[in-house]
C-alpha cells in the first residue's frame, strides 16, 4: 500500500475521490490497530472494545462512519475525514462489522443448530428433516392443491414429493442451463390453482444461438406427473441473453389482485441495473396472462422495458408480499450489504451506485449513500457481513400463532434463518433465529403451517415444528 500515514500531514482527499489500490484491512491496521487492536479488541490509547453485540447492530452504521470521519476529539482519537475518501472511511466501518461478525460466531457457538429444541423469543421449536436425499441444489419449494410437494432443484429436474418420499420428477418441464448459479429457479404454485391450475416456473433459458442464458418465466400445469399448457409470461430480448454465470434473481410473489411480481437480476452488468431499458436489475410487474398492465410505472417511458415495477436491484433471490400488502425484497451485495426492501412502485434501489460493501478483493466501493444527488431507496434492514440473502417468507400457517405476519428471510454463506417483524414498512423486531444447518436457499410455509426450508450443503428439506 503506498499510502503516507495519518500523522505525516497526507493530501487532503476527503469527499469521493478514490485512491488506487487501497486495501482495508492494511488501512486499518496502520491507522486503527495501535488504539482498537487489530481484532477491535480494544486497548490502547484507553480504548474500549468494539466487538460487543450491541453495537453490531445497523443503528451503530452512521455513528460508527461520523466517529470515524469527524474523530472523537475529547477521547484522543483524530479525525480521519481529510485524509481518507467517504467510501474509504465507509470500508473501514464495513471492515469492522467483519471483525465483529468473527468475533459473535466464535464466542456464541451454542446457537449452531441440531435437532433442538431450540429458543427463540416467542416460540421453542424443533428442527425434523422432511427429504433427506435425492436432491442436487434444490431452489424452490412449494405445494399443489392436492398436497403434493414441489422441490425445483437448480440442476433441473422438478421433484414430486408426497409423505416426505420423492415419488418421481415432473416430465416435460423446460430445458434449462445450468450456467453458474442459473438453471432451474422457482416453482410458484398460483394461489388458486385449485381452479385454475396454474404452476409459474423461472429458469435460465439458453439463448437461441450461441451461448449464454437469460431468466424467463413461464407457466404450465401439472396433470399426474406431466407438465402440460406451457405459456410463456416473460422474456427478455435475445440480445440481453449473456454468458455471466450471475445474478438471474428469479423469485416470484403474487399480490392477490391479478398480477405477478418477479425478480430479474443485473447478469453481472452493473449499471444496466440503472437503465430503465434493459430488463436488468428489475422487479417486474404483469397480469398474470404475461400481459402489461397499463398502470405499470414506465409504460409511457419511451424504450423503458415496460414490465418494470423498480430498478436498482443486483441479485434479489427472496420476494414476498407481507401480511399488510407490502411486497419485500431480499437481495445479495457483493462483500457487505446484502439488503431487505420494501418494493415501491417506480423506486431505484441504487445498485450500483449505493452500496453498503467493499469490493471482494478488500478495497474500498462505495458508500451506502448516493453521491450524485439521485433518490434512492434505502433497506429497512442490511447485513453486514454479507449472509447472501436467498429465501424469503411470509409465514401464514397456524403453527406458530406468535410469529404469524413474520418475515423469515435465509442466507446461503450465512448459514442463518432470520426473523422479522414489519409493520408498514418499518422494521419493528430482527431475530437470528437459527444458524449452522448449511447453506439456506428457500424457506416456505407449508400447508401444515410449519416453516419448511430447502438447504443446499447438505442437500435437503428440513422443517421447524413447535417443541412441545
Ligand atoms: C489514538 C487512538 C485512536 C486511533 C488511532 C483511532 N481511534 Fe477510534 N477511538 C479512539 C477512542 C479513545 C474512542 C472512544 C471510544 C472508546 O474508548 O473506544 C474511539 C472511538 C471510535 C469509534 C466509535 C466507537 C463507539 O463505540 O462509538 C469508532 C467506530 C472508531 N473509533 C474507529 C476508528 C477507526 C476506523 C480508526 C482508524 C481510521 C480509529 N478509530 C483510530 C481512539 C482511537
Amino acid at each position: 500500500m503506498c499510502m503516507p500515514s495519518a500523522s505525516e500531514g497526507s493530501p487532503k482527499q476527503g469527499g469521493t475521490q478514490q485512491r488506487r489500490n487501497v486495501n482495508v484491512t492494511q488501512l486499518y491496521n496502520e491507522y486503527c490497530g495501535k488504539c482498537h487492536g487489530t481484532s477491535g479488541e480494544g486497548g490502547g490509547g484507553g480504548t474500549k472494545s468494539l466487538l460487543t453485540r450491541d453495537k453490531f447492530d445497523q443503528k451503530w452504521d452512521k455513528p460508527f462512519f461520523d466517529a470515524i470521519k469527524k474523530g472523537v476529539p475529547d477521547m484522543g482519537m483524530d479525525p480521519y475525514g481529510e485524509t481518507l475518501s467517504d467510501p474509504e472511511v465507509w470500508a473501514l466501518v464495513v471492515h469492522l462489522r467483519e471483525l465483529q461478525y468473527k468475533d459473535l460466531r466464535a464466542k456464541e457457538p451454542n446457537r449452531k443448530a441440531g435437532s433442538g429444541p431450540h429458543k427463540s423469543t416467542h416460540h421453542d421449536y424443533r428442527i425434523e428433516e422432511v427429504v433427506g436425499g435425492g436432491l442436487r441444489t434444490p431452489w424452490s419449494i412449494d405445494w399443489l392443491s392436492d398436497g403434493r410437494m414441489l422441490i425445483n432443484n437448480r440442476s433441473g429436474a422438478m421433484n414430486l414429493v408426497e409423505k416426505g418420499q420423492i415419488v418421481g420428477t415432473v416430465e416435460g418441464i423446460p430445458v434449462s442451463a445450468e450456467q453458474g448459479q442459473g438453471g432451474l429457479m422457482e416453482v410458484a404454485v398460483h394461489p388458486n390453482h385449485k381452479s385454475n391450475g396454474w404452476i409459474y416456473l423461472t429458469y435460465t433459458e439458453p439463448a437461441s444461438s450461441g451461448s449464454g442464458g437469460m431468466t424467463k418465466v413461464v407457466r404450465g400445469k401439472i396433470q399426474g406427473s406431466r407438465w402440460t399448457s406451457q405459456q410463456t409470461v416473460w422474456q427478455s430480448d435475445q440480445k440481453y441473453y449473456n454468458r455471466a454465470g450471475v445474478h438471474f434473481g428469479s423469485k416470484i410473489a403474487f399480490d392477490g389482485k391479478g398480477h405477478i411480481f418477479f425478480s430479474v437480476g443485473e447478469r453481472g452488468s452493473n449499471m444496466g441495473a440503472q437503465s430503465l431499458e434493459t430488463p436488468y436489475g428489475k422487479v417486474m410487474r404483469l397480469n398474470e396472462d404475461g400481459t402489461i398492465p397499463n398502470d405499470n410505472p414506465y409504460v409511457g417511458t419511451n424504450g423503458a422495458e415496460k414490465a418494470t415495477w423498480s430498478y436498482g436491484h443486483r441479485n434479489q433471490q427472496g420476494l414476498i408480499f407481507d401480511s399488510e400488502g407490502n411486497l419485500w425484497d431480499t437481495e445479495h451485495g457483493p462483500r457487505g450489504g446484502d439488503e431487505l426492501n420494501m418494493i415501491q412502485k417506480g423506486a431505484n434501489y441504487g445498485w450500483p451506485l449505493a452500496v453498503w460493501s467493499i469490493n471482494y478483493n478488500d478495497s474500498p466501493f462505495r458508500t451506502p449513500w448516493a453521491t450524485d444527488g439521485k433518490t434512492m431507496v434505502q433497506p429497512v434492514f442490511r447485513w453486514l457481513p454479507s449472509i447472501g440473502a436467498s429465501g424469503l417468507d411470509l409465514m401464514d400457517g397456524k403453527a406458530f400463532p406468535k410469529w404469524r405476519g413474520d418475515l423469515f428471510a435465509g442466507g446461503l454463506a450465512g448459514n442463518n434463518l432470520d426473523r422479522f417483524r414489519v409493520s408498514k414498512g418499518k422494521l419493528v423486531e430482527h431475530e437470528e433465529i437459527l444458524w449452522g444447518m448449511g447453506r439456506i436457499r428457500d424457506i416456505r410455509t407449508g400447508p401444515d403451517g410449519f416453516l419448511y426450508v430447502a438447504l443446499n450443503g447438505p442437500d435437503k428439506i428440513i422443517r421447524l415444528v413447535p417443541a412441545k
